[in-house]
């Protein structure tokens, strides 16, 4: 049975949590693999409309048991909020499961992210722009090894001696680097005992739920957290998050076996976004982007779900596009908020970058070298109609379809699905991954033959 990874390929807020949610239908297993609560998506359904940042959206599924895998940092009051929240609606709650390996974010953690970007913002590197909301610092304690995992809050003896031990360590920090007030030991203590008495019954070892979901041939869905742009690795370092959202990301961060992968799919919004600083080669300021800003954003404009700042906004960029898809082996591709295009009379595609006279094929590594890249352009003529009413491939305006076949040219890779709102029905499949056999092959498949 197919195993599908599902992940954002540009700087975050492709609307991954629509995609997922809807191909969550079809999966027996969901798991989130990476990031913690900097994510957000919203999902709007029957049962009305979620901000998640934690539980996968395959909670909606009843069928489905829900993971919280290995790779995921955990803030638990932040989970047992969104339990409570699901709860209240009807949820079963008892399909989610936690992994005992992921890590915790401990309170020190979101203090010390909101303390070292301050510092940060005083020097001459700027500050990140992280959501502040401890992932950061979590992951560094992880690879120091000096992290929790939610495994540790069920066993109170020995998790007093940690804390003994880390407590002293972090207050000397905050105490003599940041002039901040010491944490109490016996507070973050019960603090942590109460939130593993909370979360008991979903902690266990997930990477043998996948283990066993595999030998059972089921169908399992990874969802990706942030996006490919902002991977640690291969995204526009330092301006990342730190973990890797990629599909290797994602096996690793859920337990699950590289070769057992069956599909990648990518998620890309029709134009491009970004929250926080960092390099941006086709953004636009100005009156066409506070225009693009308003017609984004499933109705509510482009502003981060998780933090409300505005996101900032640009053109598609072919080039980033297509390095993150020969990164993540990519087997197909969505194209999402298609409808915020709608009223434009002309849309850019960034196709090439010019550097020093030559052209670029790649995101250099290098930020200065970014920094110079001149985005090459090519136009394409809008459709200025309205598309959130199509349904198939050949629902949608000539223009519309010539626009999405290039980026699949430039992609090298067959579409998917096409979003054209942010409720279930306004998605259009042209190739299901759960499915071997394309549902309605059309024209842009054939295209990428020729
Ligand atoms: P952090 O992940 O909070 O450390 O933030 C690092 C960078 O990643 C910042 O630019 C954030 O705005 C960005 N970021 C983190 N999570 C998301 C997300 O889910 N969507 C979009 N941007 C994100
Ligand atoms: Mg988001």
């Amino acid at each position: 049975m197919p195993v599908v990874a599902v992940i954002g390929c540009q700087w975050g807020d492709e609307g991954k949590g629509k995609i997922v949610d809807l191909l969550s239908e079809q999966a027996q297993v969901v798991a989130r693999c990476n990031g913690g609560t900097n994510a957000g998506h919203t999902i709007v359904n029957e049962r009305g409309t979620f901000r998640l940042s934690l539980v996968p959206s395959g909670i909606f599924n009843p069928q489905a048991v829900s993971v919280i895998g290995n790779g995921v940092v955990v803030d638990p009051a932040v989970l047992l909020e969104e339990i409570d929240q699901l709860e209240a609606v009807g949820i079963d709650m008892s399909r989610l499961l936690v992994s005992d390996r992921a890590h915790v974010i401990m309170p020190y953690h979101k203090l010390f992210d909101g303390l070292e970007e301050d510092a940060r913002a005083q020097t001459g590197i700027g500050d990140l722009g992280t959501t502040r909301r401890g992932v950061g610092p979590a992951y560094v304690d992880r690879t120091a090894r000096t992290g929790v995992r939610m495994g540790e809050l069920l066993y109170e003896e020995s998790l007093l001696t940690k804390l003994s031990a880390i407590i002293p360590a972090k207050n000397a920090i905050l105490t003599k680097v940041y002039g901040a007030k010491p944490l109490q030991l016996h507070e973050t203590y019960l603090r942590l005992v109460e939130w593993g008495q909370h979360l008991r019954k979903h902690i266990m070892p997930t990477e043998l739920v996948i283990t066993r979901a595999l030998s059972e041939n089921r169908s399992i869905l990874l969802e990706g957290a942030q996006a490919a742009l902002l991977d640690l690795d291969f995204g526009t370092y330092p301006y990342v998050t730190s973990s890797n959202p990629t599909a290797a990301g994602l096996c690793i961060g859920s337990g699950m076996p590289p070769n057992r992968l069956s599909a990648v799919l990518g998620v890309y919004k029709a134009y491009q976004t970004r929250v926080g600083a960092g390099p941006f080669p086709t953004e636009i300021t100005g009156q066409v982007a506070d225009f693009l800003r308003d017609q984004g954003g499933a109705g509510h404009g482009e502003y981060g779900t998780v933090t409300g700042r505005p996101r900032r906004v640009g053109w598609f960029d072919a080039v980033a596009a297509r390095y993150v898809a020969q990164l993540n082996g990519l087997t197909g591709v969505a194209i999402t908020r298609l409808d915020a295009l709608d009223n434009f009379s002309k849309i850019t595609l960034c196709t090439a970058y010019k550097v020093h006279d030559a052209h670029l094929s790649h995101i250099p590594a290098d930020l200065s070298e970014l920094d110079t890249v001149e985005p090459q352009y090519e136009e394409h003529p809008g459709w200025q109609m309205d598309t959130s009413k199509a349904r198939s491939w050949a629902d949608l305006p000539e223009n519309a379809r010539l626009y999405i076949e290039r980026i699949s040219q430039l992609l090298q890779t067959p579409i998917a699905m096409i979003s054209v709102g942010p409720h279930r029905e306004q998605t259009i499949m042209v190739r299901n991954p759960f499915n071997s056999l394309p549902q309605q092959v059309g024209q842009l498949v054939q295209s990428l033959g020729s």
